[in-house]
Formats: C-alpha cells, sequence, structure tokens
C-alpha cells in the first residue's frame, strides 16, 4: 500500500449505498461499506467507528452521548436523510462533531408519495387488492369497496416545510383540492399564495380536513402530536396519512379509532418501533401500510446518499459543509 493511501482518513458509510457513491468516497477516504441488510447495533456502531473521522448515516443509526463518547476521532456524521431524529444534535454540538442532513434533493419525490399514499388509503386500493388476490371478487355491486372523494375534498397539512408545500401545490393544482395547514409558523403570504393554502389553528386543521397529511419533523415536543384527543377531533369519514415519522402519531389510540370507526382510514408509511410493526395495525383492514419507502426512487435515493457524501468530503477535505445542522461547530 503506498503512503499515500495509508494517509486517507477512514470513514465508515453504516448503510449500504449505490456504488458510485462509495467510489466517489474512496477518492478521499479509506471507506469502510456496510454489507446491504446489515443494521449495526449501537454497540456495532461503535466498533465499527473505531479510527473513523467520519460516518455517513441512515435514520435509524442514532449518533448519541454512547457513540460520541466512545468516538472521540469522530468529526463528522452526514445523514442521508432529511430527518435527522437519529441525531442528538446537543450532544454532537458538545462534542464538536458536525452534523449534516439531506434535505431539498427527496422533496418532489416524497410529495409524489404522500399523493400516492393519500390516493391508495382513500380510495382503498390495497384492501381492494388483497381481496381481488384472495380470489374473493364474485360479482360487481355500487357499493363495492367505495371509499372518500379526493378531488374537491379538503386537505389539511400539519408541518408545512419544504415537503409539504410541494404536496400542497400538487393538490391544490392536480387535484382541486381547497387546502388548509397548521405549522409552527405561518408561510409569507406570497408561498401561501403558491401553494394555495389557508393558515388555520391546529383545532380548526383537525375539524376541516377530509384528509390530514403529516409532514412534520419529529422532535420530543410533536412525540404523539397526533393521538386519542386529536383523533376524536377529527371527521369520522376522513383519512390520516403519515409519512413524517412514527412517533407522531400514537399508534394504539389510531388502531382504537379506526376501529371504532371514529376514522375512515390511514395510511402509515413511518411506525414508532419500524422496521417493527405495531401488530395492532396489521389487524386492521383500513389502513395501507408501507415500509418507509416515501423517498425511495432510483434517482432520488442516489441524490440522498451523494449529497452525505459530498457533505463528508467538503467537510473533512476542505472544512466546510453543504447543509450542516450545527454549523457553529466548523472551525472550532
Ligand atoms: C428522510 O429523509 O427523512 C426520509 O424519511 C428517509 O429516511
Amino acid at each position: 500500500m503506498s503512503d499515500t493511501l495509508q494517509a486517507k482518513p477512514a470513514i465508515l458509510v453504516a448503510r449500504s449505498v449505490f456504488e458510485p457513491v462509495l467510489d466517489k468516497l474512496r477518492v478521499h477516504f479509506d471507506v469502510q461499506a456496510t454489507p446491504t441488510g446489515v443494521v449495526w447495533s449501537e454497540a456495532q456502531l461503535i466498533e465499527q467507528l473505531q479510527g473513523k473521522v467520519g460516518v455517513l448515516t441512515a435514520g435509524g443509526d442514532r449518533i448519541g452521548p454512547a457513540v460520541l463518547a466512545a468516538c472521540p476521532q469522530l468529526r463528522i456524521a452526514a445523514n442521508l436523510a432529511v430527518g435527522y431524529n437519529n441525531f442528538d444534535l446537543d450532544a454532537m454540538s458538545a462534542a464538536g462533531v458536525l452534523a449534516t442532513n439531506a434535505p431539498d434533493v427527496l422533496t418532489e419525490t416524497t410529495a409524489d408519495f404522500g399523493m400516492a399514499l393519500l390516493l391508495a388509503t382513500a380510495r382503498r386500493l390495497t384492501e381492494s387488492e388483497h381481496f381481488l388476490r384472495a380470489g374473493r371478487w364474485k360479482e360487481w355491486s355500487l357499493d363495492f369497496f367505495v371509499g372518500a372523494e379526493v378531488h374537491g375534498s379538503t386537505l389539511g397539512i400539519l408541518g408545512m416545510g419544504r415537503i409539504g408545500q410541494a404536496i400542497a401545490r400538487r393538490a391544490a393544482h392536480g387535484f382541486g383540492m381547497p387546502v388548509v395547514y397548521h405549522n409552527r409558523s405561518r408561510l409569507d403570504a406570497d408561498t401561501e399564495a403558491a401553494c394555495r393554502a389557508r393558515y388555520v389553528s391546529k383545532a380548526e386543521l383537525l375539524a376541516q380536513a377530509d384528509h390530514l397529511m403529516l409532514v412534520l419533523p419529529y422532535s420530543a415536543a410533536n412525540h404523539h402530536a397526533i393521538a386519542a384527543t386529536e383523533l376524536a377531533q377529527m371527521k369520522p369519514t376522513a383519512t390520516l396519512v403519515n409519512i413524517a415519522r412514527g412517533g407522531i402519531v400514537d399508534e394504539n389510540a389510531l388502531v382504537d379509532a379506526l376501529k371504532a370507526g371514529r376514522l375512515a382510514a390511514a395510511g402509515i408509511d413511518v411506525f414508532e418501533g419500524e422496521p417493527q410493526v405495531n401488530p395492532a395495525l396489521l389487524t386492521v383492514p383500513n389502513v395501507v401500510l408501507t415500509p418507509h419507502i416515501a423517498s425511495a426512487t432510483v434517482p432520488t435515493r442516489l441524490a440522498m446518499a451523494t449529497l452525505a457524501a459530498d457533505n463528508l468530503i467538503a467537510y473533512l477535505t476542505e472544512g466546510r459543509a453543504i447543509t450542516p445542522l450545527n454549523p457553529q461547530v466548523i472551525g472550532r
């Protein structure tokens, strides 16, 4: 091995990523890749990270006090997801470890999926497909798998960041849906006009939505933002779609509401204990369940991993970052 190769800083790519992304990283780093299907436990991650100055993580790879204490040489963790609730940002900042995420590159793809999941849920797509596949289709009738109207019905969006806005544009312009939203802060008038979206209180949102789409980031404050109390404020004919994070919805309360007919249907792409799925959810017919795939297209997943790789390269070779979450650690 040449001196140059030996001098390359070592990094861990904690999830399998596309080969071109590894090739890009290998130009600059001694890269330890993770095989497809492997998910490191915290203890394993600590072991893998020994001697590494950088790590490329996915949303399930937790970088918190335990990892930081055991890996003092770590300088950057680059998440290939836009959500970063797997990072303890305060602890990372205190330890001088840069955190980056992958915003923007998945916005439109994720918004497409939000609409797909809404349509599938409201129009009972998977429920009717399972019925057909089970050989139970004997005749057609007028009330056969009747669902909820999507076009022209009111879409409520909780969390009006980039993805929420992209969903609003699709719903308002493509499906003629009146859009109401609630967010920590109200959008400026131009953005509201572009989205054709009207700001309302959370209580008004819950009461008015024919379909409620959750797109807010997960934080301790948002834990179970939709629980029994909120579900009780929704229309019994409403559809709930969660493409944000599992912990935002109290899944047991959701199952109760669905079973009791206090909510028509739910589309869920993210789960509290994922990849484990609350078994109660599997017993309810009027849910569409998908395994956290809202951003899953080849170009978008490639773009997400590439942005994470670019953050690693920029920081470890030039001391800058493209999408830093705690920029105050740069140059410390
Ligand atoms: C994200 O980017 O946060 C998506 O949920 C994929 O993890």
